[in-house]
């Protein structure tokens, strides 16, 4: 039971600069001593930016830094799989982005892997379920309010994407189900306490984004599933959203029904003007879940401490690329 748990992060690119920080400089008994990437700017970023951390070109290397704790994969989803059962095997706590993998045969490799180091601590970045309006949600449908769960309704979209972000992700992501549709899959599973799923339907569309037909990827689609106990549930995922980022969700029972993260606003402010009224939508998943990050970070670390298992398996981690996957081929295959 460390009292600080030294932590190693691998990969130092959009997001894992944010995990960088946050374990760095914002979560109690978590020590940053490693960071690695193999790009040279992201090394000298973080040797400037993380309070002295020891960079090292790659996984291997880091996983040889002396004391080690727990290794933090903030990498391409394309390499998951392969370096969480690197790090597992080398004896260490494993924190990895979402997804597990692209695959379910290359979830099943590390969940077998997982299986023979049950001492160890793993968990799987979907860090909505630490959002306090999914949090309470969940909270409320355990205690009876909403009663029978039988329809979700999810909406993920990201703003508009002028620079191509999307177009040049897209080859490692898995594309637009398994980047950005797997949250709500998770949370969907999560608030139907594990439900199992019968069948997939999905449709896309890439006319704002056209050159996404590269890697069979879509700027926006949605999904219908029907799970075995009769429950359903909708998706919508976007990249082509023109008032910001947005997460919602509406969750409907036999006793009552919820709407969460709607609308929710950049700023508290209104500003009126030409006979209308406008709000600045959030700019990005960061304003969005900021906190989340944050107490996902803080649970990792508390369950090293505790010796208990985290909130978020591998075997959901599964679960959800297998959904997402059938997703993907029912777009693939109309
Ligand atoms: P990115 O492309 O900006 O950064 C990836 C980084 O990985 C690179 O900058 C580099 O530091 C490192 N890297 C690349 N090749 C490597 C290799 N061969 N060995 C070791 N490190 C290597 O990607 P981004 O957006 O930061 O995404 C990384 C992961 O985080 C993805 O799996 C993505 O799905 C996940 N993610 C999760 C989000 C969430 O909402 N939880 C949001 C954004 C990303």
């Amino acid at each position: 039971m460390p009292e600080n748990v030294r932590v190693g992060i691998v990969g130092l690119g959009r997001l894992g600069r944010r995990h960088a920080e946050n374990l760095a400089f914002r979560i109690a008994g978590a020590q940053l001593v490693a960071a690695a990437s193999p790009i040279e700017a992201e090394r000298a970023w973080a040797a400037a930016a993380l309070n002295g951390v020891t960079t090292y070109p790659g996984l291997d290397e880091l996983l040889a830094h002396p004391g080690l704790d727990a290794v933090w994969l903030v990498t391409p989803t394309s390499l998951h799989a392969d370096q969480v059962i690197v790090s597992i095997t080398a004896g260490k706590h494993v924190f990895c982005e979402k997804p597990l993998a692209l695959e379910p045969s290359d979830c099943d490799r590390a969940v077998a892997v997982a299986a023979g180091h049950p001492r160890q601590v793993l968990m799987v970045g979907f860090m909505r379920r630490f959002d306090p309006a999914y949090a309470e949600a969940k909270r409320r449908i355990e205690a009876g309010e909403l009663g029978k769960v039988f329809a979700i309704r999810c909406v993920s979209e990201d703003p508009v994407d002028p620079e191509g972000f999307f177009v040049r992700f897209a080859p490692t992501s898995g594309g637009i189900f398994l980047d950005c549709c797997i949250h709500d899959i998770d949370l969907v599973r999560w608030m139907l306490n594990r439900a199992e799923a019968a069948s997939v339907a999905a449709v896309g569309s890439r006319l704002m984004y056209p050159a996404l037909g590269a890697c069979g990827d879509v700027d926006t689609a949605s999904a219908n599933v029907a799970f075995k106990g009769g429950q359903m549930a909708t998706f919508y995922v976007s990249r082509t959203s023109h008032r910001g980022y947005e997460a919602s969700m509406r969750i409907v029972g036999d006793k009552g029904a919820l709407d969460l993260g709607a609308g929710i606003p950049r700023l508290p402010l209104t500003l009126e003007s030409d006979g209308g009224r406008s709000t600045a939508g959030q700019v990005d998943f960061f304003e969005r879940f900021g906190q989340a990050f944050l107490d996902e970070a803080q649970a990792f670390v508390k369950a090293i401490q505790c010796g208990k298992p985290t909130p978020i398996s591998l075997e959901d981690a599964r679960e959800a690329t297998r959904l997402a996957c059938a997703m993907r081929d029912a777009l693939k295959l109309g």
